[in-house]
């Protein structure tokens, strides 16, 4: 999705701008652009491809001015061109704006400014903002500039439908810079003698780590020497100013190749960090600070239902197997884009959850809106301190396991299954679980970041394994339970960057069509735990190896399987099951990535896709 950065301070604004471009490249682009304010003038660039194509281009430049905005674009209308990129310029060269978003009314507004003469260079929906900004500029009274320019973009957003995260310049405003956010999240740094603002804190967390996250509906007027929020309809608003918990170490690659290696590799810690402090005094259960409804309300509850996307949606079928199993309880799991129009008949003794690393996923805020709009609550469980799933949300669990900055989730997915597997606790505990059941359950969640990293030696041996599948075009990844979904996850890690196209399916689903895929050119990954379903899993197996399939098997350590069944095999720690699920992600992860690796594709901005998805 797009990235945001705006500055004014002391420095020249273009590379704090490029730098922070740089840190929003993981949030999936297309193009890149940025403008300062001098003398009177803008002075832009703006390229299709890479920040480091603009970053270049800008060096034969000057962009002195020490304000300044910059944008990485997610085309949403309008294709991948120099012309299309952000900051967009008004015809008359007074307005600088860029956007995060989707105007819906764009085609209503840009005929109406057609009409009074406007002329238009791009394809976007973005483009009718300044010039509609002009339009109102122009015709306010002329008091103190920086309330005319202020007022002009107010003006704007009453005619604007849709969703919006902007940060404006007006070329008669030196030093101050007008954002406003409707749908799209956008945060106000205050530095030292300096001002930023940005789509997520890692592009500024540099410069500060003072931060104030606005709020739908809010406008931030930014000058050199302060900044005041109001509301669209003009209302004062008092800022609260955050201290975000992590630092700029936590955004760097700090000697890994990619920030997804980083990431797995940071799972032990990563877990460490989500249980920290949720354990109860008597090691029998788990315990939430910010659920914001008692435990008397908790038990009344007849049935959990989780909405999410992707992997977070991956994680929510683990929570759902492991309540029902552990707590007793019926949950039902929906795509979040799913159920905002599915209208399902509801219990009134329903509670909602929501997944979301980002806390930022248009579908998903949308169901959770939905889902309180019908009088239900909804508690949010994720990972960005300050989003506006957590903000709107009745209550939550944040995940605690610092930016995770690949494409691709990992340490947020894994921190997600715990989450779950803690739940499931934390409701069966205050029904049927008994003490000494609830004191096993928590010591073999305290004992999944040992397990995880004793996974994540086999590493150099997975790295080989994935060598031999990296040029199949067909994958297969199945499991049964509580690894059908890690299975689903991993068919989503492997397609999501490798490109390979990879199904995920329960084991026994085979047989009713998916078979027919088998050959030896579309290889098989298996999850193979201890337990009961061990056999069937094998019987599975067989019935791919007869047909000459390749088998990976993912295989609990004390299991032995019938001579020549698999081809390779990557050994996990038998474990309790409530860890069982987080303990069989790693070897997907490690594999997908690996696979990557050797194929040369970029794994941490995979093409087409985005770190979090703010447009439906
Ligand atoms: C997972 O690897 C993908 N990046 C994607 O499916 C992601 O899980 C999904 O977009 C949900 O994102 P969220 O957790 O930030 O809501």
């Amino acid at each position: 999705m797009c990235g945001i950065i705006g500055y004014i301070g002391k420095q020249k604004a273009a590379p704090v701008i490029l730098e922070g471009l740089k840190r929003l490249e993981y949030r999936g682009y297309d193009s890149a652009g940025v403008a300062t304010l001098y003398d009177g003038h803008f002075d832009t660039a703006k390229k299709a491809g890479r920040v480091d194509g603009l970053i270049k281009a800008t060096k034969a430049q000057k962009l002195p001015g020490t304000t300044g905005i910059g944008h990485t674009r997610w085309a949403t209308h309008g294709g991948v061109t120099d012309t299309n990129a952000h900051p967009h310029i008004s015809n008359d060269g007074k307005i600088a704006l860029i956007h995060n978003g989707v105007i819906e009314n764009y085609v209503g507004i840009k005929k109406f400014l057609t009409g009074k003469g406007y002329t238009f260079t791009s394809e976007t929906d973005t483009e009718v903002l300044c010039n509609l900004i002009d339009y109102h500029y122009q015709k306010e009274p002329v008091t103190k500039e920086g309330s005319r320019f202020l007022e002009a973009v107010r003006k704007t957003l009453r005619h604007v439908e849709g969703t919006y995260g902007i940060a404006v310049m007006c070329a008669d405003c030196p030093a101050e810079i007008v954002a406003a956010r409707k749908g799209s999240p956008l945060i106000l740094g205050v530095g030292d003698g300096e001002y930023m603002l940005a789509s997520d804190v890692a592009a500024i967390i540099s410069r500060t780590q003072n931060v104030v996250y606005l709020k739908d509906g809010e406008m931030v007027h930014m000058t050199a020497k302060n900044f005041t929020i109001t509301t669209l309809e003009a209302e004062d608003v008092s800022p609260v100013i955050d201290t975000v918990s992590w630092n700029i170490e936590d955004a760097e690659l700090n000697g890994y190749a990619h920030f997804m290696e980083k990431e797995i590799f940071e799972q032990p810690a990563a877990l460490e960090n989500t249980m920290r402090g949720r354990f109860s005094e008597d090691g029998s259960t788990a315990q939430f600070g910010g659920l914001n409804i008692s435990a008397a309300d908790f038990r009344q509850i007849d049935r959990f239902h989780f909405l999410a996307c992707g992997s977070a949606w991956h994680a929510c079928l683990v929570a759902e197997h492991l309540i029902e199993r552990f707590a007793r309880v019926p949950v039902e799991v929906d795509y979040a884009s799913e159920f905002r129009y599915r209208n399902t008949p509801l219990d009134r003794s329903t509670l909602f959850f929501t997944v979301s690393q980002s806390g930022e996923t248009i579908d998903t805020l949308a169901a959770m809106r939905e889902a309180k709009r019908k009088g239900y609550k909804v508690l949010a469980i994720n990972n960005v301190v300050g989003s506006t799933i957590a903000r709107e949300a009745d209550g939550g669990v944040y995940q605690h396991v610092g930016p995770e900055i690949g494409v691709a989730s990992t340490k947020a997915f894994t921190s997600q299954l715990l989450l779950g597997a803690m739940l499931a606790l934390y409701i069966g505990r205050m029904r049927d679980m008994s003490f000494s059941d609830g004191v096993d359950y928590v010591n073999a969640l305290k004992s999944a970041p040992q397990l995880v990293r004793q996974v994540l030696e086999q590493a150099p041996k997975i790295r080989e394994i994935a060598k031999r599948y990296a040029h199949y075009h067909d994958f297969l990844f199945l499991g049964r339970l509580s690894l059908f979904p890690v299975a689903l996850e991993g068919a989503l890690k492997l397609k999501e960057i490798s490109y390979i196209h990879a199904e995920g399916y329960p084991a026994a689903e085979m047989k009713h069509g998916p078979i027919a895929l088998i050959s030896e050119q579309c290889p098989s990954l298996f999850l193979v735990p201890a337990g009961e379903m061990f056999n069937k899993v094998v019987s599975s197996m067989q019935e791919i190896k007869a047909r000459k399939g390749k088998i990976i098997a993912v295989l609990s350590t004390g299991c032995e399987l019938p001579a020549g069944l698999a081809d390779d095999v990557i050994h996990i720690p038998e474990c309790h099951e409530a860890v069982l699920p987080i303990i069989a992600t790693v070897p997907v992860q490690l594999l997908s990535y690996y696979i990557t690796v050797e194929l040369g594709r970029d794994v941490d901005k995979p093409r087409n896709l985005a770190k979090s998805v703010t447009v439906e």
